[in-house]
């Protein structure tokens, strides 16, 4: 159309340079529109292309830090392991056992060859000295068979020369081993240097003096019969039913008159002794729960069950004292929120709280720390595969998100000790509350000591606040 314009204006000359100037004018300004035209449109598809290009960048950015954040947590997990000793269970990785097993064989190995020769030795001594016995035995029965079997008479000369060789050899061994005998009993040897030797040879002769310090003990008994010598009748029926002497009583009836000498006493616990005595353990086990039956949040269990069946998130709110931390992970363990093998978490703000929490908790369930209760914080952990109460700090949690995103092995999860606002709680509350959009079956607890649980209310989606009323 431009161009049209153009051919029109210069076949029409004779026009008024007005019009000229004015047609003039039109066909600059929509030259520079079509020029601006293509500008734009150049500039659009830089843009376009630019974009994409962009697009590119961002997504192989994505992946590359999707890429970057996963080997940073395998980093992440393999220095942790190294690091953390496993209280619980036996320490040592498959690798470290394999080695101790392959040196403990060569070992073996080695104290075979040197002992064969020794036990050889010692074999071919008990093999004599059996085939001795054997032999001697064996001489002897051919000496009885002979005597029964053949008469002085019937016997020649040499027949009867080699019967009393075979009686003097027999009496010769019999000799030989009597002299030995003797050589081991009742003599006294000077202390060998090689004490087992001499342990060997000795034998006691008296079987009550094979006891260990025997001399000993009777040189005690006889000291202390004499420091505690008694006299009188008092013991008389049991000394002599110690001795085998029993004697009826003359009388029948024995005369009362203790009874009536008895001085009144102060002793008011006569009716105690009756009851059955509780064992120690017993008795602290006792005062343990009566301890637990005193703390304020108590009377309200089964209240506090039932609103965590029915709401997924829950803030708890009490006094300091009041239980939270050591009593509800032991209700919900009691109240069956472990039956799919699923653990209760509960994270506490600082390294020794989680141990001395643990250790109370175990205590107070009879179990041993590291078993059914146990706890887990940096460079520590005790818990094993029966752990069904795990105590935590919010670090330790933190990495846990690392290798199990999505929480799978817990069915409740508290932060205890939200009031405390640490850095590790905040962001932690971040975490679990994506975790529970996605997790129904999760349950959260929010376990705070102080007034400000709407502000936790108002964060978890208005989640209910249940109160425990002070002591
Ligand atoms: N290691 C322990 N030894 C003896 N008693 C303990 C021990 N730990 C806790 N208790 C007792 O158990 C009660 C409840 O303690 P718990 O830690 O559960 O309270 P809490 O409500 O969590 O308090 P806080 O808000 O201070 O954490 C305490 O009053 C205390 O008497
Ligand atoms: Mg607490």
């Amino acid at each position: 159309m431009g161009r049209h314009h153009a051919e029109k204006s210069r076949g029409d000359s004779g026009h008024s340079s007005k019009y000229y100037s004015e047609h003039k004018s039109n066909h600059d300004r929509i030259k520079s529109n079509r020029h601006k035209d293509r500008e734009l449109k150049h500039h659009k598809r830089n843009k376009y292309e630019s974009d994409s290009d962009s697009d590119d960048s961002t997504e192989k950015q994505r992946r590359r830090d999707l890429k970057e954040r996963d080997e940073f947590a395998d980093r992440l997990k393999k220095k942790d392991k190294e690091k953390t000793r496993n209280v619980a269970q036996p320490s040592g990785s498959e690798k470290r056992v394999y080695e101790e097993a392959a040196k403990r064989l060569k070992l073996e190995a080695e104290d075979r060859s040197k002992i064969i020769p020794k036990l050889r030795i010692e074999s071919r001594q008990k093999y004599l000295k059996k085939r001795t016995e054997d032999k001697v035995a064996e001489l002897e029965a051919d000496i009885i068979d002979d005597e029964y079997l053949f008469q002085e008479q019937e016997l020649t000369e040499k027949e009867y020369k080699e019967r009393e060789h075979k009686k003097t050899l027999f009496q010769l061994a019999k000799e030989h081993e009597k002299a030995r005998e003797l050589e081991k009993v009742q003599r006294y040897h000077m202390p060998d240097a090689k004490k087992d030797q001499a342990d060997e040879k000795y034998v006691e002769v008296d079987e009550r003096e094979k006891v260990p310090h025997y001399e000993q003990q009777k040189w005690e008994e006889e000291q202390m019969s004499s420091a505690v010598f008694r006299f009188g009748a008092r013991d008389k029926a049991e000394k002599n039913r110690e001795r085998g002497q029993e004697y009826e009583l003359v009388l029948d009836d024995e005369i009362e008159f203790i009874q009536a000498l008895r001085m009144p006493g102060t002793r008011t616990d006569r009716e105690d002794d009756d009851k059955p005595k509780l064992t120690e353990t017993e008795e602290k086990k006792f005062s343990l729960q009566e301890t637990r039956r005193s703390l304020p949040i108590f009377p309200f269990r089964n209240d506090l069950i039932q609103a965590i069946k029915d709401h997924q998130v829950l803030i708890i709110e009490g006094e300091t004292g009041s239980g939270k931390t050591t009593q509800i992970p032991q209700y919900l363990y009691e109240g069956g929120f472990t039956h799919n093998s699923k653990k209760i978490g509960c994270t506490q703000p600082r390294r020794v709280a989680a141990m001395s929490v643990a250790a109370r908790v175990a205590q107070e369930m009879g179990v041993k720390l590291g078993n059914e209760v146990g706890y887990s914080i940096r460079f520590e952990d005790c818990t094993s595969e029966r752990t069904v109460i795990k105590y935590m700090t919010d670090g330790t949690l933190h990495r846990e998100f690392l290798s199990e995103p999505d929480l799978q092995s817990y069915s409740v999860m508290i932060i205890d000790e939200a009031h405390e606002r640490t850095l590790h709680t905040d962001i932690l509350f971040g975490l679990v509350k994506d975790i529970t959009r996605f997790r129904p079956d999760l349950k959260l607890l929010i376990s705070s000591a102080t007034l400000d649980a709407q502000k936790f209310s108002d964060f978890f989606d208005e989640a209910p606040i249940f109160r425990i009323p002070g002591i």
